[in-house]
């Protein structure tokens, strides 16, 4: 139907015929001459109508908005002071002759230039005219690319895209599952896989060396700007490897990645180990643009009488650490209230602060509630140990490990962007030597990768102390977010039988994995790999703030779909097929039927 994409059309075109189709971006009547912005996924183009083609020119003057044109004309260079360099298609515009309409369009629900402020929750239910955006268009060519890109490396590098189902068992990654019934087995649920993780182990054991997929997982969750209960991953597995081998193909992968795509240059990943991540950011996924640092102080304060520091001081679980706000002496002591608040959202009990004037003149130069419960020499050395300059604020945190680190670790992030320390650009590293469990709030155990992650102690050690076990594990983080997680895998059956005792499966774990601890019996190699979340890292690289941004088809922050009203009732008959009898939802009291 058309010679040309709309934003192909350039100065080489000049005098020629072309055809284009698509939208209308814009029409303009400047007093007998019609002007017609043109739009296709490519860009837009302007055409030209003037009264002496006079039924163009009628057919031109009925159109609105979004209708979907067919013009045909001849391109010629646009009159001097008309070039508009802000345009692919500036420096020319078409002549139009003929021109066809082929649909009409009803009034958009919002606009569709970049200066559309509609809500999140009407561009999500007019989808397809929300794609339509220019900015939309462009974060799906990079997602295509990035997939493509992602595809011809790997296959490059050996690996095989295999399908694995997604009618599938439980997998344990820790989320709900998202369940099917099933009709051919009634009462019998299949649930969707959270992760292709046990196929992919499977497939290692299959003799399939070098696998990989670009695999939809499904999680219900609670969700964030970064989460979605239906999401891409870039999963990859592979036989006879090392975790050296695996963070160098997943780092070759992504530098290539980025220089290909965006021309940065990611440079050699840092390395740290989650101790060192936990200690200097109090976070698991630090973000390396940020240059702040925790600092611990607990040695200082074991002694002094301020029990808000001497409690966590001598407590083995308890940490104190400080931070310090380069330039924040100035901070209102309203913005010191709200940053309080902030960190009790994170459990924090409250935040002291020192601020610092005029260092020549000791305590005399200091500001601070807290300052009459330290001994001044302590004050000092706090203060030298952080590096403190006149003008800085110095922030404390004192309280258990985890809350320390969850709410000094979350006010690192804030201040780094409130004093706009951030540098620009990407920031990625590995964090490795992850703990193999954590301890759930009820005491039991949990996996903190998932059970298949591989131990770096033997299986009697650890189930003699399973906390103090470590796992060959290794996160990549960029710009804060967990990118993707890896470990070597169990291969040996009897370390996968501890690692479920200590994870008080027994039963559970004959029932639910008693397939993966036979396989291990027959022969399973060696394994590793590794899943990038390929939303997160399109969001990264498209400089958007969610990844719904870079889904065509998202769901809302309550996993809903606006457009398609999904999910949705069905018939009694369905779910009569379906051996399901509906319960009325639990009463809001909290008073389940029954
Ligand atoms: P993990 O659970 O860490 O590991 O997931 C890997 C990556 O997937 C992305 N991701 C998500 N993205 C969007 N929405 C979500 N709800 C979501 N959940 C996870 C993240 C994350 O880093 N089977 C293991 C991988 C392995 O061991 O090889 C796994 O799934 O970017
Ligand atoms: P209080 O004696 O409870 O009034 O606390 C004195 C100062 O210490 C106030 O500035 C509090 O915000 C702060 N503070 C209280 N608890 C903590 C804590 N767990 N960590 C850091 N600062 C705290």
């Amino acid at each position: 139907m058309r010679s040309h994409y709309c934003g192909e059309i350039n100065a080489s075109h000049i005098d020629a015929q072309v055809e284009v189709c698509g939208w209308v971006h814009r029409r303009r009547d400047h007093g007998g001459v019609i002007f017609l912005d043109l739009r296709d996924r490519t860009g837009i183009v302007q055409v030209v109508y003037d009264p002496d083609t006079e039924d163009s020119f009628a057919t031109a003057d009925r159109v609105r908005n979004e209708y979907v044109l067919r013009a045909r004309g001849r391109v010629r260079a646009r009159p001097e002071g008309t070039v508009n360099p802000d345009m692919a298609t500036g420096e020319i515009e078409i002549l139009g002759k003929d021109l066809e309409i082929l649909n009409v369009a009803q009034t958009p629900p919002f606009q569709l230039d970049e200066h559309s402020e509609a809500g999140e929750d009407v561009r999500l239910k007019f989808r397809y005219m929300d794609l339509r955006r220019p900015e939309m268009q462009e974060r799906m060519r990079t997602r295509a690319v990035i997939t493509s890109r992602v595809r011809d490396y790997l296959e490059q590098a050996g690996y095989w895209e295999i399908e694995t189902p997604t009618l599938s068992r439980a997998t344990p990654e820790g989320a709900r599952d998202y369940l099917v019934p099933s009709r051919t087995h009634p009462g019998q649920f299949f649930a969707l896989p959270q992760s292709p993780q046990v196929y992919k182990q499977l497939l290692m054991m299959s003799g399939m060396d070098k696998y990989y997929q670009i695999a939809r997982c499904y999680r219900d969750e609670d969700l964030r700007a970064d989460r979605q209960p239906e999401f891409t991953q870039i999963d990859i597995e592979a036989s006879f490897v090392s975790q050296q081998d695996v963070m160098e193909l997943t780092e070759h992968m992504l530098r290539g990645l980025f220089n290909d795509v965006l021309d940065v240059e990611l440079g050699a990943f840092p390395v740290l180990s989650w101790s060192e991540a936990m200690r200097d950011y109090g976070s698991d996924r630090p973000d390396l643009r940020n240059p702040l640092k925790l600092i611990d102080i607990a040695d200082l304060m074991g002694e002094v009488e301020f029990k808000v520091f001497n409690g966590p001081a001598n407590d083995p679980q308890g940490r104190v650490v400080a931070l310090r706000a380069p330039g924040g002496g100035e901070m209102p002591r309203r913005v010191i209230d709200e940053l309080t608040e902030f960190v009790g959202r994170y459990g924090a009990k409250g935040l002291a602060y020192i601020k610092v004037n005029d260092l020549n003149k000791g305590a005399a130069g200091l500001q601070s509630p807290i300052l009459k419960f330290l001994p001044e020499d302590v004050t000092l050395k706090v203060l030298k140990r952080v590096g403190a300059e006149n003008g800085d604020v110095v922030f404390f945190g004192a309280d258990k490990t985890s809350v320390v680190n969850d709410s000094m670790g979350a006010l690192r992030n804030e201040l780094g962007a409130q004093l706009e320390m951030i540098a620009p650009g990407y920031a990625p590293c590995w964090v490795v030597d992850w703990p193999m469990f954590a301890e759930n709030k009820d005491g039991t155990l949990g996996a903190e990768h998932h059970p298949f992650t591989q131990p770096t102690c033997t299986p009697d050690a650890l189930l003699a102390e399973p906390l103090a076990a470590k796992a060959a594990a290794y996160d990549v983080v960029l710009n804060g977010y967990e990118l993707g997680g890896g470990s070597l895998r169990i291969h040996d059956q009897q370390m996968q039988a501890a690692v479920f005792e200590a994870l008080q499966m027994g039963q559970e774990a004959q029932s639910k994995f008693g397939f993966l601890l036979d396989a291990l019996q027959y022969g399973c190699p060696p394994h590793g790999g590794i899943a990038l979340g390929m939303d997160r890292l399109v969001m990264l690289m498209t400089h958007t703030q969610s990844i719904r941004d870079v889904i065509a088809f998202p769901k809302t922050q309550t996993a809903a779909c606006l457009m398609m009203a999904a999910p949705s009732p069905v018939d009694e008959h369905q779910l009569r097929e379906l051996h399901i009898r509906r319960r009325d939802p639990v009463a809001p009291t909290g008073q389940a039927d029954n």
